[in-house]
């Protein structure tokens, strides 16, 4: 595992960019595994403001999404397909039907995890998997659990994710209950990895991650067996880590 230590997010976010826009111009027609939450908002912004400098072209460029909250709409502000679109897709030039954000409306739920995985299949699997961490050490929305879920999988949110999620919505009943997530397999499958995490409410949880064993309560574990994995992480958060 590679380590960059950064003084802060907005190093962080930068660090992130410059990675993701080496994979952008070493393979033009590349599929970039994405994340949401507050940790990559820097990272796009950074690569928007590069794309219209006209240093990053992304019209080759395809993107395949993490997850998604079951039951909200696309229209929805605090959908998954909206902060997408809102932050990245919108802004640059990428074609709107290379982007696929799991499909939370669909009624057929195990349809849409497996059309989910269809299209990372037909893609030729994911080049570049951006990550961010969940406080619980979830990945995507892998919560802790006793066993490894493989593949696209509708998941029941932890108390704790719901709770660090309400802060993007008014009312924590607003906040869903289920999400549709890759799996763990899903996201191994990925060349490589690049995974972000600042603040110092998460020091405890990268240490237990990237220097604990590897175990299904800490989902974010096994990536400690990847083959080619980035950990860009700020100084707060590498504050427990034995480096
Ligand atoms: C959310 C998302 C994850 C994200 C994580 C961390 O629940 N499903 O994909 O990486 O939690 O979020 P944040 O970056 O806001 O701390």
């Amino acid at each position: 595992m590679k380590i960059f230590k950064t003084r802060d997010y907005y190093d962080m976010s930068r660090k992130a960019a410059n990675i993701i826009s080496a994979q952008i111009i070493l393979k033009p027609d590349c599929v970039l595994g994405l994340a949401t939450g507050s940790s990559p908002l820097g990272t796009y912004k950074q690569l928007v403001e590069w794309y219209k400098k006209e240093d990053l072209d992304f019209s080759k460029v395809s993107t395949v999404n993490l997850d998604e909250y079951r039951g909200l709409s696309p229209q929805n502000e605090q959908s998954y397909y909206y902060f997408m679109h809102k932050n990245l897709f919108s802004q640059v030039n990428i074609r709107e039907n290379a982007t696929f954000v799991p499909d939370g409306m669909n009624n057929d739920i195990e349809k849409a995890c497996k059309d989910h995985e269809d299209i990372i299949n037909r893609l030729g699997g994911i080049d570049l998997q951006l990550l961010g961490l969940g406080e619980n050490g979830h990945i995507g929305f892998n919560e802790p659990a006793d066993e490894f879920i493989k593949d696209t999988h509708c998941v029941q949110l932890s108390r704790s994710t719901i709770e660090a999620n309400s802060r993007f919505f008014e009312d924590i009943k607003d906040v869903p209950t289920q999400a549709i997530t890759m799996g763990i397999r899903t996201i191994m499958r990925a060349d490589k990895i690049l995974i972000i995490v600042n603040g110092s409410k998460k020091a405890k949880i990268v240490k237990e991650a990237f220097w604990g064993p590897v175990t299904p309560k800490v989902p974010a574990s096994i990536l400690q067996i990847h083959k080619d994995v980035t950990l860009v992480a700020d100084e707060a958060a590498l504050s427990q880590a034995p480096i």
